[in-house]
């Protein structure tokens, strides 16, 4: 069903963590190739777009976030040919692609960065962000790393440090010289000459630091050993600065270049400051990420608050998205159970606004336990054993019952998890019961149903551990009802839900629906009513 409204607005994403989700070369990583001969398996679930991780070249220190050129494709993953008929064939299913942007570092084998290193009278000194050593000939303020340890490396050839808010082989580029911005402009413009849909803005509320580099104030919470050491401090100086919108604008001004090409923001931040990032009118981020499902705790009163909070906040011209995992984050199965991931699953496809499901969540893949000595990421590999590392949530996607999932032919690069025969696409297809079989129902459910796609959205009063809410377009009205805990409950149908039937069980079981009182919800269980359409 097509609606007047921004393609991206009654979307459905996915992510594809290109390395995990089907190589074709037997090197035992993912490519683009792969992605290609895997979109009829995206059709057929029915998402609407694709974003892809970076892919392009890079000393894989961070797997593809430090990139050391932007207008190419690494040769593990293909070539610009290989990028371009995957687009052609994607465009053909009338499927988008969104590209992974990442404008706030570079590799440090970048050549910018090399010849910014090379000379403090370099022209390119100034694209980085160098100061001299503190009084004591440490480094210059007292950042930290989101991997851990100081935030600045000294160059020993220069006599200064640089500042780099991830690993020191991703040094920071300094968004306040002009020249950056035209040049990071200019590689957006390449991709979307080549008729890309969008980006994914990469740690967007990182890009602009403190012109004065202030300290940043010591976190009273901190407990070391027991949190990320980033956490010793408060980011207030070297994140989210004021100035930061002013690039967003500028950003979204080269979207709007071009047609209909949409901008997502990855943003970590509170509520209040995240909806900042939707900029006035037509000026900010698409689709600031609101990553709030992710860090609420998984009760009925709690997620209800937060996605109330949420929906208060939002400007007018502010349309909302929903994330319930990606390749930082634990994966949902594993955080709430394999059970309780099918209310999830209809969680994300109910709610209000545009859902980004993560690669393998739609077969309700978990985190891979990874042997100590199989960790590649950077982020355990810094700071081990402290369970920071983004390995297990990286694994190959599971496609059949073949050795390796069907993921390659070689040695995968990550181990494949151990479940794979009932976790795996061509199980699930099979099982009209399996996880993958509801998100289909539920991505149909929402492609017919404008209620779902673009309808209002409404708390309902709910007690225990009955989450519950209503959608609404033109008369057709819906409610969702979710058990989001492993025992019974009852939730009694408010007035307006007299007569109401079931759409859809998450648990399959067709179930009775009283026309009124008490309605009885199975433990780990999310049902859809519908209600006879009225004419608006
Ligand atoms: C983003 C990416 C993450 C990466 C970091 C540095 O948070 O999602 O994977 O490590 O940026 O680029």
């Amino acid at each position: 069903m097509r609606l007047e409204r921004p393609w991206w607005q009654s979307a459905v994403i996915y992510q594809i963590y290109p390395r995990s989700f089907q190589d074709t070369t037997g090197d035992g990583i993912g490519d683009l190739e792969g992605i290609r001969r895997r979109l009829d398996h995206l059709l057929w679930l029915g998402v609407d777009a694709i974003w892809i991780s970076p892919f392009y070249p890079s000393p894989m220190v961070d797997f593809g976030y430090d990139i050391s050129d932007y207008t190419d494709v690494d040769p593990r993953f293909g070539d610009l040919a290989s990028f371009d008929r995957l687009l052609a064939e994607a465009h053909d299913r009338e499927l988008r692609i969104i590209l992974d942007l990442v404008p706030n570092h570079t590799s440090d084998r970048h050549p910018w960065f090399v010849e910014s290193r090379g000379d403090r009278a370099s022209e390119r000194r100034d694209w980085y962000l160098w100061r001299d050593p503190g009084p004591d000939g440490g480094p210059p303020n007292n950042w930290m790393s989101e991997f851990g340890g100081s935030a600045w490396t000294l160059d020993e050839g220069t006599g200064q440090y640089y500042y780099h808010a991830f690993a020191p082989e991703q040094p920071d580029l300094n968004w306040r010289n002009e020249k950056v911005r035209e040049a990071m402009f200019d590689v957006m413009r390449f991709w979307l000459d080549r008729r890309v849909d969008g980006f994914r803005v990469d740690v967007m509320w990182h890009l602009l630091k403190d012109a004065q580099f202030r300290d940043n104030p010591p976190n009273p919470e901190y407990v070391e050993g027991a949190m990320s050491p980033y956490r010793k401090v408060i980011p207030a100086y070297s994140t989210d600065q004021p100035e930061v919108h002013d690039v967003v604008a500028q950003m979204r001004a080269v979207l709007e270049e071009y047609d209909e090409r949409l901008m997502i923001g990855e943003i970590y931040l509170p509520v209040d400051r995240l909806i900042d990032y939707y900029g006035k009118d037509g000026e900010g981020a698409h689709l600031p990420f609101n990553f709030h499902l992710l860090s609420t705790p998984w009760a009925a009163r709690e997620l209800e608050a937060m996605i109330d909070r949420y929906e208060g906040a939002l400007p007018d011209h502010g349309w909302p998205n929903w994330v319930l995992g990606n390749h930082d984050q634990p994966r949902i199965a594993s955080r709430v159970g394999p059970a309780q991931a099918r209310v999830a699953a209809m969680l994300l496809m109910t709610l209000r606004g545009t859902p980004t499901i993560y690669y393998g969540d739609e077969v309700g893949m978990r985190d891979v336990e990874i042997p100590p000595e199989r960790a590649v990421d950077v982020r355990e590999t810094t700071v081990p054993g402290q369970g920071l590392g983004r390995d297990p949530q990286r694994t190959p996607m599971r496609w059949d019952r073949t050795a390796h999932g069907g993921f390659t032919e070689g040695q995968p690069w990550l181990p494949v998890g151990t479940d794979a025969d009932e976790g795996s696409v061509e199980a699930q297809r099979a099982d009209p019961h399996s996880m993958l079989s509801l998100y289909r129902a539920l991505l149909a459910l929402r492609r017919n149903e404008p209620a779902l796609a673009i309808g209002s959205y409404a708390p309902l009063p709910a007690t225990g551990s009955i989450l519950a809410y209503a959608r609404e377009h033109r008369g057709r009205r819906l409610a969702v009802v979710l058990n989001v805990s492993a025992e019974p409950d009852t939730w009694r149908l408010p007035e307006q839900l007299h007569g109401a039937s079931l759409l859809l069980s998450s648990s399959g079981r067709p179930g009775s629906i009283p026309a009124q009182g008490e309605l009885r919800v199975d433990g780990d269980t999310g049902l859809l009513l519908a209600l006879p359409t009225r004419q608006a």
